[in-house]
């Protein structure tokens, strides 16, 4: 299936490792010239360059997505360079874990900022482009931890936040689509990534997996296939979805 992705800008937020990195090197293997955004700067340095070792069009950009005007900039910087902005896929995020009972407002506050508003601010920067455009493709990473309020890993914060991103999706879908634009997002369960393997014992992964009808955990590459299809051409007439990556958890 041609996927129409050759030449397409796109920007990719948390690229810089794991799923990000997977979904930045499945849009660049498709022809697009990627933008590696990450809070870290070094890392994100270090995996462009190694697409680029592979002949893949890959550039790195150090971005907070808590912060707005940080991200203003770089876009700006990015539709200087390349004339537009076809694809942003907002990947940044940040596990937390634990009772709500001990959970600090400071706790929420951090979380909330980057898996929320860092969503947000990523959208604001990219709009005027997409709509001057009449073009553009916008995929969210969320969890099914969304609709379950917390889960496998993430606590009720973490799901909380997640949430927010999948109706973020939705309105923006309505808001949006009379623009060209279309949002979508992808609910991972678990997948084989640092952060999961910051969070979780080897006991428990076995505990997970073996309520995954598929009976393995996600890898990153699962993930930034359903989004490298979402942001191309051939799901021209989808917007609003929100799909479960997920090797069937959401149906036990
Ligand atoms: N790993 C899973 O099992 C899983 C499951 C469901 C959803 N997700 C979601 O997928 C996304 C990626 O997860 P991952 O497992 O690859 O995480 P990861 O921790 O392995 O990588 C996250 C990347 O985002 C970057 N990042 C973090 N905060 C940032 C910020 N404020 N600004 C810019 N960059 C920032 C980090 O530097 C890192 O490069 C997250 O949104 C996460 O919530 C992951």
């Amino acid at each position: 299936m041609e996927l129409g992705l050759r030449g397409r800008i796109a920007f990719v937020t948390g690229a810089a490792a794991g799923i990000g990195a997977a979904i930045a090197n499945s849009l660049a293997t498709e022809g697009c010239i990627v933008w590696i955004a990450d809070r870290n700067g070094e890392e994100a340095e270090r995996t462009a360059a190694s697409f680029r070792t592979k002949g893949l069009n890959a550039r790195a950009v150090l971005v907070d997505v808590t912060c707005a005007a940080a991200l203003t900039e770089a876009v700006k910087s990015v539709v200087e360079q390349d004339l537009r902005l076809d694809i942003l896929v907002c990947n940044a995020g940040i596990l937390s874990t634990g009772l709500f009972q001990r959970s600090s407002s400071a706790e929420w506050e951090r979380v909330i900022a980057v898996n929320l508003h860092g969503v947000a601010n990523s959208i604001r920067a990219v709009l005027d482009t997409m709509i001057a455009q009449g073009h553009g493709r916008i995929v969210n990473i969320a969890s099914i931890s969304a609709t379950r309020g917390g889960g496998s890993i993430g606590n009720v914060l973490y799901g909380t936040s997640k949430a927010g991103v999948v109706a973020l999706t939705m309105g923006l879908a309505r808001e949006l689509g009379p623009s060209g634009i279309t949002v979508n997002a992808i609910a991972p369960a678990v997948a084989d990534t640092p952060m999961t393997h910051s969070s979780l014992t080897a006991e428990s992964v076995d505990r997970i997996v073996s309520r995954i009808p598929l009976r393995r955990l996600a890898t990153a590459a699962d993930i930034a296939d359903a989004v490298t299809f979402l942001a191309s051409d051939r799901a021209s007439f989808i917007s609003g979805a929100v799909i479960p990556v997920d090797g069937g958890l959401l149906t036990t």
